[in-house]
C-alpha cells in the first residue's frame, strides 16, 4: 500500500500493521530461507469464539506477510502464537495447559518464539502469571493491539527481550490487515469491535474495550470482494451487531448496512452474530424478511428466563420483551431458525428462577441452544455476588440439556420430508462415505454425493431421517 494511503487511514484513526516492521521481519526470514532452503514456520492456535477465529486469520495473514509459512503443528514452527479466550475459566485453563507444553519445544529449540495473545492476556493478572511462571513465553499482547503484532515481534527479535504489552488501543479500528482465510467459501467479516454493555457476568468489555465500528464503505468493499472471489457464506461479526455505528453520527445503522450488503449481486448468504435483545429492532426484522441473501436465522442470546436474574445480569430486557421479539420474528419470517445462549447457575439463581428458564425453553422451542455453566470472572460484578454451589449448577445444567435434547429432537423430526438448502462442507469427519453441510439456520445435515464437485456449493437436500443434533437426507436438485 502507498505511504499516502497509509497516512490517510491513520488520520481516520484506522490503523494497519506497521509495513516497515513486517518488511524487516520478512528480511530476516528471507535470509534464513536462503541459508536453509526452508521458510520458518508459524503455528497459530485458536481458542474461543468466531471473533477469535477471525483474529487468528489475520495473525496468520501477518505471519505470511512477514515471510513465515503457516504450518499445522507446533513442532514444525519457529513462531507459535496462541490466541486465547477468557469467557470462562475452563477456556483459560486449557490455553495455559497448552502453553505449558511448549516449554519442552523451547528447550529443544531456544530460538523458537512463543507468543500468547487474545482475551486472556488482556487481563493484567494473567500477564503477570505468564511473566513469572512461564519464562519461555516471549511475546504477550491483548486483542485491541492485534495490529501491533509485527512491531512487537520485531522488537523481540532485535532487542532479544521478552515483550509484554499492556497497551489498550480501544479507539483503533484496524483496516487492511493481511488475512489467510481458513475456508475458501465461508468467511468472517468483523463489522465492529468491543462491547459497551457490561453484562454483570461477562469479561468481554474489559478485554475487548469499548464499541467501535468499521465504516460502511470498508465493509461493503470487503464483502463485494469476497463474493467476487466465490465466497458463499459470509458472517458479519460483532459482540452486539445491533448497535453497529451507534453514536457515530454517520446516519446509518446495522439494518441499513445489512440492506446494502443484501443488494450485492451473487450466489451467497449473509449471517450475523451476535444480537442483543435490548437492541433488536423491527427495522432489522423487516430488512431480514425482505432480504434476498439474508439467512433466516436469528441468534438471540436469552441468558436466563427469570426477570429477577436478567436484572442482576444487567441485560435490560425481560421475558415479555424477549417473547415479543420472538413473536415478531415468527410472524414476519415464518421459517426463521432461532438459536440462543443460556447461562445456568448464575449467582443467586433459585430453583424458581431456573424453572423460569426451562419454561422459556418450552415456550420458545429454540432450534439450538448454546448452554453454559456460569463461571466467575475476576473483576466482573457477578463474581462478587453469592455463588450457586457447583453441584447445584451441574444438576441444573443436566436438566437443561435433557429438555433441550427433547425439544431439538422434536424440532428436527418436523423437518423430515422437507427440502432444505445446504452449503456442503465436504466429507463428514465421522463417516467418510457421507458428506456434511449446514442449512441457513446452521443445522448439520448429512447426505451422499461427490465431495470434489459439491464442497463449497449449495445443494438442495430432502430430509429423510432426523436425530437430535443432525439431519440425514439425499440431494434433491
Ligand atoms: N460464564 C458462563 N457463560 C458466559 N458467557 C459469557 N460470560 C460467561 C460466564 N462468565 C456466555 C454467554 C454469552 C456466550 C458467548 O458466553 O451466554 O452469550
Ligand atoms: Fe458480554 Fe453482554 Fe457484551 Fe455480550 S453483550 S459481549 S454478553 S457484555
Amino acid at each position: 500500500m502507498s505511504e499516502m494511503l497509509q497516512e490517510k487511514k491513520k488520520e481516520r484513526c484506522e490503523r494497519i500493521p506497521d509495513a516497515e516492521a513486517m518488511r524487516r521481519v520478512r528480511e530476516h526470514n528471507d535470509t534464513i530461507a536462503a541459508k536453509t532452503g526452508t521458510r520458518p514456520g508459524a503455528f497459530v492456535l485458536t481458542f474461543g469464539c468466531q471473533q477469535n477465529e477471525a483474529d487468528s486469520e489475520h495473525i496468520a495473514g501477518m505471519c505470511r506477510e512477514m515471510g513465515y509459512t503457516v504450518v499445522s503443528s507446533p513442532e514444525a514452527a519457529s513462531l507459535i502464537m496462541v490466541n486465547t479466550c477468557a469467557i470462562r475459566e475452563h477456556a483459560e485453563k486449557k490455553a495455559l495447559s497448552i502453553v505449558g507444553q511448549y516449554k519442552h519445544l523451547k528447550a529443544k529449540n531456544p530460538s523458537l518464539i512463543v507468543g500468547v495473545c487474545g482475551c486472556m492476556v488482556a487481563q493484567e493478572h494473567r500477564r503477570e502469571e505468564l511473566k513469572h511462571s512461564y519464562p519461555y513465553v516471549d511475546l504477550v499482547f491483548g486483542t485491541t493491539v492485534l495490529h501491533e503484532f509485527p512491531t512487537l515481534l520485531l522488537e523481540k527479535m532485535t532487542a532479544g527481550r521478552r515483550r509484554f504489552c499492556a497497551d489498550v488501543a480501544d479507539h483503533v479500528v484496524p483496516e487492511d490487515m493481511p488475512v489467510i482465510r481458513e475456508s475458501s467459501y465461508r468467511a468472517w467479516v468483523s463489522i465492529m469491535y468491543g462491547c459497551n454493555n457490561f453484562c454483570s457476568y461477562c469479561i468481554v468489555p474489559y478485554v475487548r474495550g469499548r464499541e467501535r465500528s468499521r465504516r460502511r464503505e470498508e465493509i461493503v468493499a470487503e464483502v463485494k470482494e469476497l463474493i467476487a472471489q466465490g465466497y458463499r457464506d459470509i458472517t458479519l461479526l460483532g459482540q452486539n451487531v445491533n448497535s453497529y455505528a451507534k453514536g457515530s453520527g454517520w446516519g446509518y445503522d446495522f439494518a441499513d448496512l445489512l440492506a446494502e450488503l443484501d443488494a450485492i449481486e451473487g450466489d451467497y448468504t449473509l449471517h450475523f452474530m451476535t444480537s442483543h435483545p435490548k437492541d433488536a429492532s423491527s427495522k432489522l426484522i423487516d430488512v431480514m424478511a425482505c432480504g434476498k441473501h439474508i439467512a433466516h436465522h436469528f441468534h438471540l442470546p436469552m441468558q436466563s428466563g427469570s426477570d429477577a436474574i436478567l436484572k442482576k445480569m444487567n441485560r435490560h430486557y425481560d421475558r415479555e420483551r424477549y417473547l415479543s421479539i420472538v413473536r415478531e420474528l415468527r410472524e414476519k419470517i415464518p421459517d426463521i431458525t432461532l438459536t440462543s445462549d443460556i447461562i445456568v447457575g448464575f449467582p443467586g439463581e433459585s430453583e424458581e428462577d431456573f424453572e423460569a428458564t426451562l419454561d422459556m425453553l418450552s415456550t420458545v422451542r429454540f432450534d439450538m441452544l448454546y448452554s453454559f455453566i456460569y463461571s466467575a470472572r475476576k473483576g466482573t460484578p457477578a463474581a462478587e455476588m453469592e455463588q450457586v454451589p457447583p453441584k447445584v449448577q451441574g444438576e441444573r445444567f443436566d436438566r437443561l440439556l435433557a429438555l433441550e435434547h427433547q425439544i431439538a429432537s422434536e424440532n428436527n423430526a418436523n423437518m423430515v420430508g422437507k427440502t432444505v438448502r445446504v452449503l456442503c462442507d465436504g466429507v463428514s469427519k465421522n463417516d467418510e462415505s457421507t458428506l456434511s453441510g449446514r442449512t441457513d439456520g446452521n443445522k448439520l445435515v448429512f447426505f451422499h454425493g461427490e465431495a470434489q464437485t459439491l464442497t463449497g456449493h449449495f445443494v438442495q437436500v430432502k430430509i429423510e431421517r432426523a436425530e437430535p443434533f443432525g439431519l440425514y437426507g439425499e440431494i434433491d436438485n
